[in-house]
């Protein structure tokens, strides 16, 4: 589909593509993979705000006022999560992957939640670790883009509206109320989890994993950004190794990937095309 035909923005065209440029040259942040009409109308609706007329004194302002790069941030990404989001691929994983991953990796195994938001993800992974008594020296790392909600994920305090899928026997085990709409999750689970900003776009991988969830992170990203993501992610795991992706997710070329389909949103790698 022609992105432009999406959105009719006020401003200058050339002038946005000068915006991006900079900001991937100033903030090291490149939008260029997003999808263009979400991005900028998100743009837009900030610089409307604040009555900006055009996209380079906004820039100006943005390399200047940490508030107001904060805000285009904030706004860019959604940050929308739960712990145990679509139960029941969660009891699957628990079922039928987590116990042989971890039997053939043993304490060396290695899990990544790639766009971990603020954590409920990262530590959904971690409880089901303590519920199969896997090694504590097995870690999650968790990242994503945003400082903000890996602020957030570290402090591990939720509401109520996070922990709606939470049984209330795993509620018991892995969460202190702290109170009447905030629960914390224990110390014990936060330390399987290892938070890092990261952007899946442009920074490097580290391999051999036998677990990657990326999830509701890539519905943002153009054709061209997603393809080379799932490439990245096949090079990424270790063989035998699984991608986990988001309920409405799917990679069409996956075979091309040398990953095979277990499950729905379930991608195992059979064999090592790259
Ligand atoms: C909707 S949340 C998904 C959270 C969780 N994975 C889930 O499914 O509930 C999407 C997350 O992707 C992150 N994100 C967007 N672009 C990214 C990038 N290029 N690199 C890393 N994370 C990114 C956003 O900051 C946001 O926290």
């Amino acid at each position: 589909m022609d992105e432009s035909s999406l959105y009719n923005s006020p401003y200058n065209d050339d002038d946005y593509e000068w915006l991006l440029e900079n900001i991937a040259r100033h903030f090291q942040l490149d939008l260029r993979g997003y999808k263009q009409h979400r991005v900028r109308r998100r743009i837009d609706m900030i610089m409307r705000k604040y009555s900006y007329s055009d996209y380079k004194a906004y820039f100006h302002d943005l390399t200047r006022d940490g508030k107001l790069w904060d805000e285009f941030l904030d706004k860019l990404t959604i940050n929308v999560t739960e712990f145990f989001r679509n139960p029941e691929k969660w009891s699957y994983l628990k079922k039928e992957i987590l116990p042989k991953l971890l039997k053939e990796s043993g304490s060396r195994t290695k899990i990544w939640s790639a766009g971990c938001s603020t954590g409920e993800e990262p530590y959904t992974h971690a409880i089901l670790l303590e519920e199969l008594n896997a090694p504590k020296s097995i870690k999650i790392l968790a990242t994503d883009l945003d400082k903000f909600v890996i602020e957030k994920a570290k402090k591990g305090i939720y509401t109520e509206r996070s922990l709606v899928n939470v049984p209330e026997d795993i509620r018991k085990k892995y969460f202190r109320k702290v109170d009447s709409n905030n629960y914390e999750v224990l110390s014990f689970v936060k330390n399987r989890v290892v938070f890092k900003q990261h952007n899946l776009l442009m920074d490097p991988f580290e391999k051999d994993f036998d677990l990657i969830s990326c999830r509701n992170v890539v519905i943002y990203f153009d054709m061209e950004a997603k393809n080379k993501l799932y490439k990245n992610f096949a090079k990424s795991l270790r063989k035998g190794g699984v991608l986990f992706v988001g309920s409405t997710e799917r990679i069409f070329n996956y075979k091309s990937l040398g990953l095979e389909v277990v499950e729905p949103f379930f991608y195992q790698k059979v064999e090592e095309k790259y």
